[in-house]
C-alpha cells in the first residue's frame, strides 16, 4: 500500500510524472496550490479581476471554475450551447447544476440564436469538419461576450494533453505561426480579451480524478464529431512515450515555453475591424461573418417555412 507523503495516510493516487503518492485531502491540496502557481508564474490575472470561465461541462473546465472558486477568484461561468442534440443538453444541465450548487453565475449563449446549432452548419459545411467552424465561433463568441460584458481575461480549461498534442502536430508541420502563438497567456488588444489556460500543467487525468475527488459531476462524454479528429492520434503517440518514460509530456510542452517560445518572432499580423461586426480580422470581413454569409441563405432556403 502507497501511503501519502504528506501525512502517511492511504494514497489514492500516485503521479509518476511528479513521484508523488498523495491522499485525498492532499491531493485537492497540491491540485489547488498547482493551479495558483501557474496563474502566478505566467501572469495571467488578480483576485480583483473580473473573469469568465468558458465551461463545457467536461472534467478540465469545472475542475477550474470549481478551482479559481475555492481559490477566492472573481470567476463567472460561460457556457455556448452547441445545439448538438443530447451531447450539448447534458453538457448544459452540468454547468447550471455546478453554479447552482455553488451559487455562481453563469452566462449562456444559444448558438442557434447567433447563426445556426453546429449540426445545422455541419449539414451545409460539408467540405470542412464540424470542429473548424466550431473552434472559429466559440472563440469568436467567447471573446464578443467577454468584451461587451467587461471582462478583463477569458480562462479556457485546456489541459496538458490537449496542449502536447497541438505543439506535436504544430512541429510536425513547422507551423511556425502557430508555435509563435501557442502560449498559455494570450495578451489583450486589437480588440482582444486577454486568454488564459490555467490548467496546462495538468493532464486530462489529473483534472478528471480533481473533479472526481471534489465531487463535481461533469459528463463524461465527448462530442460525437470530435471522432477521427488528428489531434486524438497525437495524443496516443504521446500517451504511449509517456507510459515509457513519465514526464514526457511535461517535458516536451515546458521546455518549448522556456526554450523556444521565447525565441519565435511572430510575424507581425495587421487587425482592423471587421466591415460587418467589427470584430478583429485579418480581412475586410471576418470568418465569422463570411460563415454567416454561407450558411444562413442555405438554411432558409432549405427550411419547410420558406
Ligand atoms: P475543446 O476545444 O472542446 O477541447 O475545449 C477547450 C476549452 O474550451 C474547454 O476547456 C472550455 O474551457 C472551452 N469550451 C469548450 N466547449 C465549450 C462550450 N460549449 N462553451 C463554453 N466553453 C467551451
Ligand atoms: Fe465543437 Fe464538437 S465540440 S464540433
Ligand atoms: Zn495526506
Ligand atoms: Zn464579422
Amino acid at each position: 500500500m502507497r501511503r501519502c507523503q504528506r501525512c502517511g495516510q492511504r494514497a489514492v493516487v500516485y503521479l509518476p510524472q511528479h513521484r508523488l503518492s498523495l491522499c485525498k485531502e492532499h491531493y485537492i491540496d497540491w491540485y489547488l496550490k498547482r493551479v495558483e502557481s501557474t496563474i502566478r508564474e505566467f501572469r495571467m490575472f488578480d483576485r480583483g479581476d473580473k473573469a469568465l470561465v468558458a465551461v463545457s461541462g467536461g472534467k478540465d473546465s469545472l475542475s477550474l471554475w470549481d478551482a479559481l472558486y475555492r481559490l477566492g477568484y472573481n470567476a463567472d461561468g460561460f457556457y455556448i450551447n452547441l445545439g448538438i442534440d443530447e451531447y450539448s443538453q447534458k453538457s448544459k444541465i452540468a454547468c447550471e447544476k455546478f453554479a447552482q450548487e455553488k451559487g455562481l453565475s453563469l452566462h449562456i449563449l444559444e448558438l442557434k440564436k447567433e447563426i445556426a446549432s453546429i449540426p445545422e452548419i455541419r449539414e451545409v459545411e460539408r467540405n470542412r469538419p464540424a470542429c473548424s467552424s466550431c473552434g472559429l465561433l466559440k472563440r469568436y463568441y467567447m471573446n464578443k461576450f467577454a468584451k461587451e460584458r467587461g471582462y478583463k481575461v477569458i480562462a479556457t480549461g485546456h489541459n496538458l494533453d490537449d496542449e502536447s498534442a497541438t505543439l506535436l502536430s504544430n512541429v510536425l508541420s513547422w507551423n511556425i505561426d502557430y508555435l509563435a502563438r501557442q502560449f498559455p497567456v494570450l495578451s489583450e488588444g486589437d480588440g482582444f480579451v486577454k486568454k488564459v489556460k490555467p490548467l496546462v500543467k495538468f493532464t486530462e487525468k489529473e483534472n478528471a480524478l480533481y473533479a472526481f475527488l471534489s465531487g463535481i459531476e461533469y459528463i463524461e462524454e465527448e462530442c460525437p464529431f470530435s471522432e477521427g479528429a488528428s489531434s486524438i492520434e497525437y495524443k496516443k503517440i504521446l500517451a504511449q512515450m509517456e507510459e515509457r518514460s513519465p514526464g514526457t509530456k511535461l517535458r516536451f510542452y515546458m521546455d518549448f515555453l522556456r526554450r523556444l517560445h521565447p525565441i519565435l518572432q511572430s510575424q507581425e499580423v495587421k487587425l482592423r475591424p471587421c466591415r460587418i461586426c467589427g470584430e478583429p480580422t485579418t480581412a475586410e470581413v471576418c470568418s465569422v461573418c463570411r460563415l454567416k454569409e454561407r450558411v444562413i441563405p442555405k438554411l432558409l432556403s432549405s427550411s419547410p417555412s420558406s
